[in-house]
């Protein structure tokens, strides 16, 4: 699936994550900045905050109890913020949109 990633300074970058990667992968493979994902995916470490597009927010489904919790480490946090570790990329998800954070508590 085709993801843009948008940096808080709205840089842009638009890679193809293969499906079943998680969308933390997704960055961290094609080297786009903003996400530090420090347990490597555990949902225990709230660096990979990101968020949302709006028009995605069905999608990519709600957080769950232990993402929620985990959010709580997080700055800033929206309605739409998501840890990117816990979204699976699918073929449904092309063309989406999330936006990073100013920084990773
Ligand atoms: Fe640590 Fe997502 S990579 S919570």
């Amino acid at each position: 699936a085709k993801i843009t990633y948008i940096e808080h300074d709205g840089r842009e970058h638009v890679v193809e994550v293969k499906t079943g990667l998680s969308v933390m992968e997704g960055a961290i493979r094609n080297n786009v900045p903003g996400i530090d994902a420090d347990c490597g995916g555990a949902c225990a470490c709230a660096t990979c905050h990101v968020y949302v597009d709006e028009a995605f927010a069905a999608e990519t489904g709600r957080a769950s109890a232990m993402e929620e919790s985990m959010l709580d480490f997080a700055e800033n946090v929206q309605p739409n913020s998501r840890l990117s570790c816990q979204i699976r990329v699918t073929d449904d998800l092309d063309g989406l949109i999330v936006r990073l954070p100013e920084n990773q508590h």
